[in-house]
């Protein structure tokens, strides 16, 4: 039996360490409402540091990924608010694509149909995406009148080449998940019945390796795109020797001197080690 958000749009099951979660608006082809943003940050929240999950998985019910943004709920409605409803909308969406894109655990998009605009921000956030050949990609923005915003142009232009994203943005046409594969936009597409098993057994595979690696791993992968070769490699030894000492109990240490011991004060000098 899966376990449901507050409002019931997002649904998830953790089973042998893998926290399968679900847009679930699947009448509505899992658009993402105001609730739903609401929803899957709530969701995010409760699972980021639970000892028996390793890996997230981010798919949707229903013959939908995601239809981007909730064109009533999240643009319509929220506009009669005027710029402090918009402004606030995107905070809430964005809000829990940035957590996602920065997750402590390995993530992975599970992209089983339609994904839209919008849906692009949590389809980038994730490390790894994995799709149906079945399922459908687009930036349908320019169908409707507005320029792919909230991220999804820049998604575009980090994962795509640039002809591909730019005939991507300004055509509004779909493309399957073979194309989105070969544009770059997933790793890997497969038929939808293969899609479960696939992404259960790179899921498996990520369980295996060492956790704290991996979040160093796929943090500098995103971290160095904009650095220089030596901002790049001066970051690395860093985050590598941050690794290392993860377990390092000197601050600890350091608070109980000063709250429990009260043998120093950190204004005055340094603890004794
Ligand atoms: N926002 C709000 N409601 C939506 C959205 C959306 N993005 N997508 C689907 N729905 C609703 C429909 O209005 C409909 O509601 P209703 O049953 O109350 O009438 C319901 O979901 C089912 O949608 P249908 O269109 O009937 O489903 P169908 O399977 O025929 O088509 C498709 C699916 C192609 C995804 C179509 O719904 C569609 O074009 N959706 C909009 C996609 C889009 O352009 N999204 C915005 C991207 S831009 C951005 O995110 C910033």
């Amino acid at each position: 039996m899966s376990e449901t958000s507050s409002n019931g749009v997002v649904a998830y099951d953790v089973v042998d360490r893998i926290a399968w979660v679900r847009f679930n608006r699947p009448d509505k082809r899992n658009a993402m409402s105001p609730t739903l943003n609401r929803d899957m940050m709530e969701v995010l929240d409760l699972l980021e540091f639970r000892s028996d999950v390793g890996v997230l998985v981010l798919s949707g019910e229903g013959q939908a990924w995601s239809a981007g943004m909730d064109l009533k709920e999240y643009f319509r409605e929220t506009e009669k608010d005027g710029l402090a409803g918009t402004r606030k909308a995107q905070r809430e969406s964005y809000g829990w694509w940035r957590r996602l894109r920065w997750y402590q655990k390995p993530t992975i998009a599970m992209v089983n149909g339609w994904c839209f605009g919008g849906g692009y921000g949590p389809l980038f956030a994730c490390d790894l995406a994995f799709a149906a050949e079945e399922a459908k990609f687009g930036l349908s923005e320019i169908n409707w009148g507005i320029l792919p915003g909230g991220g999804a142009t820049k998604v575009a232009h980090e994962l795509m080449p640039l002809r591909k994203a730019m005939y991507h943005a300004m055509m509004g046409e779909n493309i399957d998940g073979k194309t989105a594969e070969a544009w770059g936009l997933v790793n890997e597409a497969l038929p939808l019945a293969q899609l479960k098993d696939r992404v259960s057994e790179v899921a498996r595979v990520l369980l295996e390796k060492n956790p704290v690696a991996l979040k160093a791993t796929k943090d500098a992968m995103k971290r160095v795109g904009t650095m220089t070769y030596d901002e790049a490699e001066d970051y690395l030894v860093r985050a590598q020797e941050a690794a290392n000492s993860y377990d390092n109990e000197g601050r600890k240490e350091g608070i109980r001197q000063f709250i429990d011991e009260k043998s120093y004060k950190p204004g005055l000098g340094a603890y004794d080690k």
